[in-house]
């Protein structure tokens, strides 16, 4: 699976896996301190790069870290990077912590930050999961309150990712104090009467990339979208769920907890819509 000769980026070079390594005191490691983004490539022409750099620039002022480069930086090095894997669809991990310092929880002075990345194949879902759906379980979002921060300090998203992987589920949806906020590594969207409605993009949602395009390639098919506050009553009677994130697209949920959701098939929303992402999605010419 590990590829030690896979080519990666760290801090200014282009290295194989096999010999990128990162000092045990960096910030990322000891404290979890760094911010991270995934871009979907396709046919080698990344989706969205403005958007995903844009949101990066809101994640590291919410940490309050300078941004290492300018987007035209950042474009080059993923554009290098991309055209140093031998497959055609990627996805471009990078991150960026707050360096090597004596472990002390304060902010260190003079510091140069960390920025990794890499380019693994795209792992698209197959036609199987588009055809069929995926099942997801449900669980309480007992996360912090800045989830619109992409940030590597992931331990309760992992936690309640393996609620979903112990029960053989694909991903697991999460609900604060009542209403719907998204998935543990991805937004849901709900589709009631042939309306999308879609929870507002606050402090308890990642902005998903995806989640904005999925609404575009909705409208740009007439379908009506609606950003508002989704109860979790609502949201678990609705005509249909679903899924959306840079490595999903947009995928339908067709299982709740153990149990056949909207009667255990895509529902014709769904359909459209999907039709519609791949229609818009960038393809090799
Ligand atoms: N996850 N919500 C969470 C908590 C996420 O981690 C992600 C993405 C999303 C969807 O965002 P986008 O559409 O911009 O990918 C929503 C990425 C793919 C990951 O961590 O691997």
């Amino acid at each position: 699976m590990i590829d030690p000769a896979q080519i990666v980026y760290l801090n200014g070079r282009f290295v194989p896996l096999g010999e990128a390594s990162v000092p045990v005191l960096d910030r990322g490691f000891i404290y979890g301190d760094g911010v991270y983004e995934v871009v979907p490539v396709y046919a080698r022409q990344s989706f969205r790069l403005p958007q995903h750099l844009a949101r990066l620039a809101h994640s590291l002022a919410g940490v309050r870290m300078d941004n290492p480069h300018t987007d035209a930086q950042w474009e080059a090095i993923i554009g290098d990077l991309v055209a140093r894997q031998p497959y055609a669809d990627q996805a471009v991990y990078f991150q960026v912590t707050r360096g090597v310092a004596r472990r002390d929880h304060s902010f260190p002075k003079g510091v140069a930050p960390t920025v990794f990345m890499m380019a693994n194949p795209l792992p698209l879902p197959t036609r199987e999961q588009v055809e069929r759906g995926v099942a997801v379980v449900t669980a309480a979002d007992n996360r912090w309150h800045r989830c619109d921060l992409k940030t590597i300090s992931l331990v309760g998203n992992v936690l309640l990712r393996q609620l979903a992987t112990d029960a053989g589920a694909a991903e697991t949806m999460l609900f604060r104090e009542g209403f719907l906020t998204e998935a543990s590594a991805s937004n849901v969207l709900v589709v009631s009467g042939g309306t999308v409605v879609v929870p507002p993009k606050d402090q308890h949602i990642l902005p998903g990339i995806t989640y904005d395009a999925t609404i575009e390639f909705a409208r740009a098919v007439g379908v009506p979208v609606v950003t508002r506050p989704v109860p979790q009553a609502e949201a678990l009677a609705a005509d249909e769920l679903w899924l959306s994130s840079s490595t999903k697209e947009v995928l339908a949920i067709t299982s709740v907890d153990g149990k056949p959701f909207a009667g255990g098939a895509p529902g014709p929303v769904f359909r459209k819509v999907w039709e519609s992402f791949q229609r818009h999605k960038p393809r090799a010419r």
